[in-house]
């Protein structure tokens, strides 16, 4: 099973056009007050996001929060700044290719 789903998150899919699912939400329709912060980060962990959108309370300052499954690290990146500097976001991901656009940027 882990050489199924790394195959398909690490080798399968290049960018979020390739998912092969329609299960997800739609990417394109994002909440205005999630825009902003996505205007953050590099173009590279957005075009490698393979997520159904971020559900997070609105007060996250201070927190510390873990990603399971972080990919690229869209998330993790959106999820930093409202955390903010004396916060914490920790991202796990299993698949090397989504770890290496998240840590290059
Ligand atoms: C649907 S993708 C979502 C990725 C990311 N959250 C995003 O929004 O782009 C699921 C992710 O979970 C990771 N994953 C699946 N099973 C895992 C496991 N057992 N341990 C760590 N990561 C896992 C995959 O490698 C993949 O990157």
């Amino acid at each position: 099973m882990h050489d199924v789903v790394q195959d398909y998150y690490g080798r399968q899919l290049r960018s979020s056009e390739d998912l092969k699912t329609s299960a997800c939400c739609d990417p394109t329709r994002v909440p205005a007050w999630l825009k902003p912060l996505l205007a953050n980060i590099h173009e590279e962990v957005l075009e490698r996001y393979y997520g159904c959108g971020l559900i997070c309370p609105p007060l996250l300052e201070g927190l510390t929060v873990l990603d399971l499954g972080c990919g690229s690290g869209r998330d993790v990146y959106a999820l930093a700044q409202l955390v903010g500097p004396t916060g914490r976001v920790v991202g796990v991901d299993m698949t090397e290719e989504q770890l290496a656009v998240a840590r290059r940027h």
